[in-house]
């Protein structure tokens, strides 16, 4: 990402950047350097995921108030977590230029932990929002409630970018209600890995079925993205475009 985010952010003139950051700390969740580092690589806002509190730190770093505008709570965990999780699912700000936005990460609930209802949740927070452009991270394991939240936010939300299964999907577009919307925008990290951990363990563990530790891989490694262009006034968008890119 050191590599590619800079050329990106500038051949693209990028003015918000959200990066989902839950497994950079070695591909197990995110600790308050490595969230550091994203933000120095040109992150505004980082989401998370399921493996939000992998790094026992990460739950002291976001204990900040729903005010402040400093990093740690610029860093988000999903906005349907039990409500006493540390940290927050939204935050809304303001580009240097004045433009508001605001960022929502959300967890699906299909074949996922027992978190609450991201659709109900979604309403709720969009009923609070005052920004017109704003980006859903919908972290989630089955395509069919990405897609169904893709649907349920159009035309409400500037884009719905999907994470968690790590495998870019071809189904980019504008939906049309205007929300840009892709059901995986893909991992950045090594792609000689069965989703980013050592092949030979998995295939070990589907082969014999006997416990043992994932480590992460290092193969081949892609920075992967989507770029999306949008109406500041009505926060309406007008392209997605996939990116991948390699050593
Ligand atoms: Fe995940």
């Amino acid at each position: 990402m050191a590599e590619h985010i800079g050329h990106v952010m500038d051949s693209h003139a990028i003015d918000l950047c959200v990066i989902n950051g839950e497994n950079a700390a070695g591909g197990f969740g995110i600790t308050p350097a490595i969230a550091d580092d994203l933000f120095d690589l040109g992150a505004q806002v980082i989401t998370t995921g399921n493996h939000f509190w992998d790094k026992k730190e990460i739950l002291e770093y976001v204990k900040v108030g729903a005010d402040s505008r400093e990093r740690p709570r610029r860093l988000l965990r999903p906005a349907n977590f039990a409500p006493t999780t540390p940290g927050f699912g939204v935050y809304e700000g303001e580009l240097p230029n004045g433009q508001a936005y605001a960022v929502i990460n959300l967890q699906g609930r299909v074949f996922m932990a027992n978190n609450d209802d991201p659709f109900r949740r979604a309403d709720e927070l969009l009923a609070q929002i005052k920004a017109k452009t704003v980006l859903v991270d919908f972290h989630a394991e089955a395509t069919s409630e990405k897609i169904a939240l893709g649907w349920h936010l159009d035309g409400r939300v500037t884009a719905v970018v999907c994470t968690h299964t790590h495998v870019p999907t071809a189904d980019e577009r504008v939906l049309p209600g205007g929300t840009a919307y892709i059901t995986d925008v893909g991992m950045s990290g090594p792609y000689d890995s069965v989703i980013g951990v050592e092949r030979e363990m998995v295939v070990n563990r589907f082969l014999t079925g006997a416990p043992g530790k994932f480590e992460a891989a290092k193969g081949n490694p892609k920075m992967c993205a989507v770029v999306i262009e949008c109406d500041g006034g009505t926060g309406q968008a007008h392209s997605i475009q996939r990116l991948m890119l390699g050593e």
